[in-house]
């Protein structure tokens, strides 16, 4: 079996929950602390052993090319002042062996479109996708880490699933799935966001994919599903029926950053984690609950 060498970032989606910040710089660049979204992403991708990124890009996402881009003037600027520990910051985004490749989706078409642009750069090999917006704290190692292994072990397809509150299931991809062992399922029936009373169970599909390349089969002849969109979700439940696809209940835990909630949860939790800023915000919150409190 071929090991997972590429990682597709569908970053074109409009981002409307987060108008205005969304009108004119991508959603995936809205920084927790001091790192943007798709930055945190393609560090998950290079942990799972992965060195090439494929970017599906839309209207408004030159930043992300940028990013990952050398930046001939700020690293002069930063030499100039022998601001060394900027300096290898900016200069170690991605390691130097990674690849990152930009593909264009020409219309918001939806996420299984999105995808469906990466084939010609993914052709016939097992790959995932991460979404960048479902920022994932992984317990011990990376989410898409403990996918891989997973992957490694079966040769299937491996979806990120999560336990969600039941009123929310209509804002997921829902399975209906048999357990095989602690976290790992097998899936029987997949569904985009079911209302609740008709959601299969409450497992939810999380921005994590493994998929084998027999989903571009499926993607092929996909209409548009729920909101008018070309749905991943229903390519997935066509590969279904062709071959198994797998669950992974995640260790860790998973910030929703394309909702304003999800964001600030993540910023407060990864600004307490955060080693320069740590004790000094800690103290700052400890402050603010007391005064809430009062
Ligand atoms: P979302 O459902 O979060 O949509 O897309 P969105 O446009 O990003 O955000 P809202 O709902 O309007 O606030 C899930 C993922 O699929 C990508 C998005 O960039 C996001 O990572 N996507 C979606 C595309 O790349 N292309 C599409 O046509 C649709």
């Amino acid at each position: 079996m071929k090991k997972i060498r590429k990682a597709v970032f569908p970053v074109a989606g409009m981002g409307t929950r987060f108008l205005p910040a969304t009108k004119a710089s991508p959603k995936e660049m809205l920084p927790v602390v001091d790192k943007p979204l798709i930055q945190y992403a393609v560090e998950e991708a290079v942990e799972a052993g992965i060195d090439q990124m494929i970017f599906i890009t839309g209207r408004s996402k030159r930043a992300i090319a940028d990013h990952f881009d050398k930046a001939y003037e700020l690293e002069h600027e930063l030499e100039a002042k022998q601001k060394t520990k900027l300096l290898k910051i900016v200069r170690s985004i991605v390691p130097d062996y990674v690849s990152c490749i930009y593909l264009r989706q020409a219309e918001a078409l939806g996420l299984g479109h999105a995808v469906n642009c990466a084939l010609p750069v993914v052709g016939n090999e097992a790959f995932a996708i991460i979404l960048a917006d479902d920022l994932i704290d992984g317990e011990n190692k990376p989410c898409l880490s403990q996918m891989v292994e997973l992957y490694e072990e079966r040769g299937q397809s491996v979806l990120g699933v999560e336990r969600v509150p039941q009123e929310d299931t209509n804002k997921y991809g829902v399975v209906k799935a048999t357990n095989l062992t602690k976290n790992v399922f097998k899936i029987e029936e997949i569904v985009e966001k079911p209302e609740p009373d008709k959601a299969p169970s409450n497992l939810a599909v999380v921005g994590r994919y493994i998929l084998t390349p027999k989903i571009f089969d499926m993607l092929k002849t996909t209409g548009k599903g729920a909101g008018g969109e070309i749905q991943l979700t229903d390519a997935i439940a066509a590969l279904l029926k062709q071959e198994q696809v797998l669950a992974y209940e995640f260790s860790g835990k998973r910030y929703d950053c394309g909702s304003k909630l999800g964001y600030l949860e993540a910023t407060v939790e990864y600004g307490l984690k955060h080693e320069e800023l740590s004790q000094d915000f800690r103290t700052y919150l400890q402050g603010l609950t007391a005064s809430l409190n009062d």
